[in-house]
């Protein structure tokens, strides 16, 4: 396949793209500056594809960049730069496959349960409702406008991520600290539902809804349910320590704001239905498997 990515420098595009090249696809980067390499394609979030007869003829173009939601409190900046980075981005970025002799057969784009905002125990599939809040008013406003390149590509897929565990990046390696120095402990009453995926899983899904003929939104989350309370438990057993500091709502609240009430304290019980109905076969359904896989010391390095 020849396939384009943009966020190729990230967590998840990083692992995608060695994942495509180690079975011989073509993958192009897309950039946000002066292409260095002709594999590379420019791309500006505020103007769209730099015209380039390497975006021509693409089987999928894949668009996972966004300005990180969890790199810190979300000051009027951040929220202005998330929000930013991802809607709008997206929509310029449609509107130039618009300008393609050969737009790309397939448009994939990131997007997150953050959808569905903060839940409590209701069972989320991707028929539900959106929720409330920031995130999930990104999460909408970068849905729709991925939605309007099915006018150029034959198909569009929305990845609505849940967390992605990978100890090389993301929520889980902000964990691991922490919990290896036996300080962890749930989050708030810990009863939040927490979706995750593992790195290959989240890696190998976006590759089989790119190949299969799916369309519209599909959540990225290991059909195994647990909560923040049992995801503390299981790290702590897999790093076989204690996790015995409960960090209170409060607490998170002051020091991360809003970030803290629809990230770490926001409950999301989501369910993979579109994913399996597409026949995706996990290979860590399980929390405990997937992150004694992460943490074991044979786990290979990515890159
Ligand atoms: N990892 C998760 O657990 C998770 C969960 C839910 C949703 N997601 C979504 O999935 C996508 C990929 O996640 P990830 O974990 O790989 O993210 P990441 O590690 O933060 O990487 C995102 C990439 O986006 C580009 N980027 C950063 N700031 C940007 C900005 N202001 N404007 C445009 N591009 C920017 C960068 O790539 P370049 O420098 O190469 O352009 C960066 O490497 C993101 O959109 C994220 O919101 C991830």
């Amino acid at each position: 396949m020849n396939v384009a990515l943009s966020g190729a420098s990230g967590l998840i595009g990083g692992a995608l793209a060695s994942s495509l090249e180690a079975d011989g696809h073509r993958c192009r980067r897309l950039v946000r500056r002066t292409p260095s390499e002709p594999t590379e394609v420019e791309w500006r979030p505020e103007r769209g594809l730099v015209e380039s007869p390497a975006a021509e003829g693409l089987d999928a173009l894949i668009h996972l960049a966004g300005e990180n939601v969890a790199a810190g409190r979300w000051t009027a900046a951040r929220k202005r730069r998330i929000r930013a980075s991802r809607g709008p981005a997206t929509r310029r970025l449609v509107e130039s496959l618009a300008s393609l002799e050969r737009p790309p057969g397939v448009f994939v784009c990131a997007s997150a349960v953050g959808y569905y905002g903060d839940r409590g125990g209701e069972v989320l599939d991707e028929d539900s409702p959106p929720g409330e809040g920031f995130l999930a008013a990104v999460c909408r406003d970068w849905e729709a406008a991925a939605l309007r390149a099915s006018a150029v590509c034959e198909r569009v897929v929305m990845l609505r991520f849940g967390v992605v565990l990978s100890a090389r990046g993301g929520a889980l390696a902000r964990m691991l600290p922490p919990f290896r120095l036996g300080l962890g402990g749930r989050l708030g009453s810990g009863r939040q539902y927490f979706p995750w995926i593992h790195i290959d899983d989240a890696v190998a899904a976006i590759r089989h809804l790119t190949d299969r003929d799916v369309r519209g939104a599909v959540n990225l989350a290991a059909p195994e349910q647990v909560t923040n309370a049992g995801l503390t438990w299981s790290l702590a057993r897999t790093l076989r320590r204690r996790a015995p500091l409960p960090v209170p709502s409060l607490a998170l609240r002051a020091a991360f704001g809003e970030m803290a009430n629809e990230t770490l304290l926001a409950s999301a019980r989501v369910v993979p239905r579109a994913l399996q109905e597409a026949g995706f076969e996990y290979r860590f359904p399980k929390l405990e498997a997937a992150l004694a896989r992460e943490l074991s010391p044979d786990t290979p390095a990515r890159t």
